[in-house]
């Protein structure tokens, strides 16, 4: 979600996040043996270009899951720009950026689907016997939405930002996703995701498994800090994008908020920018921040940002290259997203044919 100004703070209860942490682990074990039975659902905002906060956080997560096995749908959520904004800004060209970030980063379009919202009407459909499965109060109380709002400041909370978790539960079961790979603020949304699903079940289908409960899956994934110390996002200057060029990587590290002592080490609590760029770099390499830390001792911030620059560009220097080739093809990238809309098309099509069906609505 580019672009987003909301962080990413507590928003579901311990107890809960306990729950679905242990469970992650149990899933990734089932992953490993089975892949073949699970359905991935997952996405994105596209308000811009992805960053290496994105790349690290989710993106890297489900190309893993991809090669593992794991059926991947992608959706873009153009309907989701329009929850919180007064105007939809570039969404054409936003989408495009996206695609080729998802491309170039190994989402592979003859195994994946990548589709957007916006072009599946049977999809959208499904809000409406959705949205009668929860009450107004429950989805008042969802706290990532609240923290939304409040991000959003003086502006009062339009319907779409009230309800897009029911939304995005039509993203999930409308292609019957039984995996959906999500950080800690999204974990409300898998909530509300099962509770429709089996109030569903037991109102609409008499029992019957119309839809199953998606799990959810935590990356346990560090979080990254922006170049300024603060939460990684375009819209602060403050992020590393994938397409960005090596001069403009150089340029924005050399720019990078340090501290004023010369010894590095890796310390997240008293340190967090030079923390963040230490923990950037071992991401690219593979290595452990602290190990890294070693590596530079008291040769200082200079050192560390030079190491840093060449870590990120020399990591992501195939992922950019693959980048620029695609973007010289916009044909594939149409076609690519014209094969992802139909296959959703197609399935969602038959998701709302079962629904009609269950709901007694054939005429
Ligand atoms: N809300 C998600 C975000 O802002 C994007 C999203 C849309 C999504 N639909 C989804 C994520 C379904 C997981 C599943 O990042």
């Amino acid at each position: 979600m580019p672009g987003r100004t909301v962080s990413t703070t507590v928003t579901t209860t311990d107890a809960s996040f306990a729950v679905s942490a242990a469970r992650s682990a149990d899933l990734e074990a089932q992953i490993a043996e089975h892949p073949g039975d699970f359905r991935v659902l997952t996405g994105d905002r596209p308000t811009g270009a992805l960053h290496l906060g994105h790349y690290f956080g989710t993106l890297a997560n489900r190309v893993r899951l991809q090669r593992a096995g794991v059926e991947v749908f992608v959706v873009i959520a153009d309907y989701q720009v329009i929850t919180d904004r007064d105007s939809v800004g570039h969404l054409s060209r936003n989408l495009g950026e996206l695609l080729l970030d998802y491309l170039a980063a190994g989402i592979d379009p003859d195994t994946a689907t990548v589709f957007a919202h916006s072009a599946i009407p049977a999809l959208n459909q499904l809000m409406l016997p959705f949205l009668s499965l929860v009450t107004a109060a429950e989805l008042r109380r969802n706290p990532t939405v609240k923290a939304e709002s409040e991000a959003t400041g003086e502006r009062s909370m339009s319907g779409l930002l009230l309800t897009y978790p029911v939304h995005q539960a039509a993203d999930i079961l409308f292609c019957h996703g039984n995996l959906v790979p999500v950080g800690r603020d999204q974990l409300p949304h898998v909530e509300t995701t099962r509770l429709i699903a089996r109030r569903f079940n037991e109102r609409y289908a008499g029992g019957a498994v119309v839809f199953g409960e998606p799990d959810a899956l935590l990356t346990d994934a560090p979080v990254l800090l922006g170049t300024d110390g603060t939460k990684m996002s375009k819209s602060r200057g403050n992020a590393i994008e994938l397409r960005s060029t090596e001069d403009e990587t150089a340029a924005l590290i050399r720019r990078a908020k340090t501290d004023a002592h010369r010894t590095i080490t890796y310390d997240p609590v008293d340190r967090p920018e030079v923390a963040s760029l230490l923990l950037t770099a071992a991401m690219c390499t593979d290595a452990d921040p602290v190990d890294f830390a070693d590596s530079i001792g008291s040769r200082g911030a200079g050192a560390l940002k030079a190491l840093v620059t060449e870590a990120v560009n020399e990591y992501f220097r195939p992922l950019r290259r693959r980048r620029i080739d695609l973007a010289g093809d916009p044909e594939h990238l149409r076609a690519v997203l014209a094969r992802g809309n139909a296959r959703a098309n197609e399935i969602a099509n038959d998701t709302l044919d079962d629904v009609r069906h269950v709901m007694d609505m054939t005429y």
